[in-house]
């Protein structure tokens, strides 16, 4: 039975906490590293006393967790931020559409919309701009552009750095096809180059196969983890190439968007920031890419002078105002479903050490540079096969896992006939990619069905 040793602390009482400012007093910033460090004095059953949230709206819910001081440090107790306190069937779904949102979610997303359908701002509006300043503020950049999807935030700052035709990018074979679209969308060609172990875009591979012709290396921080920025940054800089990350599953991660000349996050529903359809945001250090990103968003206007271009071409591509409305409601939220994450990653690592120690498994890092937007394990040949161990997992314990993008990218028929394989083998992609399983971890995943998870894993390795 999985017990709690690491997980289980005494709530601390009010009383013996610091006010913010005050001496013992520290700020949970709400960036990865500083939920990092959080969850680990947790793990470590430190005293974590003191702790106030930051001041970026996307902080408040984390905040009023801290400062109640009760960051749900308990196993499942019905009230804990870890229960899940709708209907639970029993099975373990691996990501379960009905709760995307909390019950405190949806009345916030639900006024939000009320009061927009109360002006009739449905495309245009002030919560645009708004919801563009309470972004910038949380990642710490100076601009953000709002736009209608993740997608379209991939072509939008590669358009911004200016790839366009008969240009290359470099990017990573695993990633969700949005990727190698939008690079295809530019009129560019797609060359792929190889991972290291932590499935993002490894320098060495993207410094063999970097040329004049490379306009622009767009790493993917895929399941949230953060790639090799600076290593990519120096090969970039050797060749004038510039570099845009695919940032759509790392919201929160403390550098993105801070390194590179632009990053694209997404707030589709599944992501660690899910809205109530599809948007998106380009986020930039430098504000000539921010003009230019925010010109292509809109069918390349200039945006000080209304329907006049300074871009030939641009896109209908902007956040709608009621999205940003609910974006706004949705924002305390942020820090709150992120701190969940990074705690039930460490849970997963902790309960599953021993499978890894055995050869069965192998964990990702526990690294302050993720956002654990999916939980990855490799399969090894001592547990059996991948998929075997996935249907069992599903038919003996009701437990859904997933291998989230089944088909590599230059595996995809489309793809290899155009004539875009990539030249040299990609070892390291395709050995993780035939043994990756990805385990159920969402924001609404509760205690128990984590228990569940964890308990079947052994049992299936056990009795193969
Ligand atoms: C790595 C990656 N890139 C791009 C996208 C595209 O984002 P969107 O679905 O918002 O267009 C996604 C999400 O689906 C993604 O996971």
């Amino acid at each position: 039975m999985l017990t709690d040793r690491h997980f289980v602390s005494e709530a601390p009482s009010t009383e013996a906490r610091a006010a913010p400012g005050e001496a013992g007093s520290t700020t949970v910033s709400g960036d990865s590293h500083s939920l990092f460090r959080l969850v680990r004095d947790i793990r470590a059953g430190r005293d974590i006393t003191g702790l106030h949230g930051g001041p970026a709206l996307a902080n408040r819910e984390l905040a009023r967790v801290l400062e109640r001081g009760e960051p749900a440090l308990a196993p499942a107790p019905r009230g804990s931020v870890f229960a899940w306190d709708g209907p639970w069937t029993g099975e373990v779904r691996f990501l379960p559409r009905e709760r995307l949102l909390s019950a405190p979610e949806r009345a916030a997303a639900l006024r939000a919309f009320t009061g927009v359908l109360d002006t009739g701002a449905f495309t245009s509006g002030p919560a645009v701009g708004a919801f563009e300043a309470a972004l910038a503020e949380f990642l710490g950049v100076p601009h953000a552009v709002a736009t209608s999807s993740g997608t379209d935030a991939l072509i939008i700052a590669l358009r911004a750095v200016g790839v366009g035709h008969g240009d290359n990018v470099i990017l990573p074979a695993n990633s969700f096809a949005a990727t190698e679209n939008a690079v295809l969308a530019c009129g560019a060609r797609p060359v792929l180059a190889d991972v290291g172990d932590d499935y993002t875009l490894d320098p060495d591979s993207v410094a063999e196969r970097i040329t004049g012709r490379t306009k622009a290396v767009l790493p993917v921080h895929l399941h949230g983890k953060l790639t090799d920025l600076s290593g990519l940054r120096a090969v970039c800089d050797r060749h004038g190439a510039a570099l845009v990350e695919d940032a759509c599953q790392a919201i929160g991660v403390t550098g993105v968007g801070q390194h590179a000349d632009a990053a694209a996050l997404s707030f589709n529903p599944y992501k660690n920031f899910g809205l109530c359809g599809k948007a998106g945001a380009v986020v930039t250090r430098v504000p000539e890419l921010a003009e230019r990103s925010r010109a292509v968003s809109y069918h390349g206007f200039s945006p000080d002078v209304k329907n006049v271009k300074s871009e030939l071409l641009g896109f209908n591509a902007g956040i709608d105002n009621t999205q940003a409305e609910i974006a706004l409601g949705l924002l305390p939220y942020l820090t709150l479903g992120n701190y969940r994450r990074l705690f039930l990653a460490a849970r997963y690592l902790d309960g599953l050490a021993d499978l890894a120690a055995s050869g069965a498994i192998r964990l990702p890092e526990f690294t302050p540079d993720h956002a654990w937007h999916l939980f990855p394990v490799q399969v090894e040949p001592a547990a059996g096969p991948r998929d075997a161990l996935k249907d069992r997992l599903w038919a003996e314990h009701r437990v859904e896992t997933d291998v989230y993008y089944p088909v590599l990218t230059h595996r995809q028929h489309p793809v290899s006939d155009a004539g875009l394989s990539p030249s040299r083998p990609l070892f390291h992609t395709e050995r993780l990619h035939s043994r990756v399983l990805h385990l159920p971890l969402h924001k609404a995943l509760s205690i128990a069905e984590q228990n569940r998870t964890i308990e079947a894993l052994h049992d299936c390795v056990r009795s193969r």
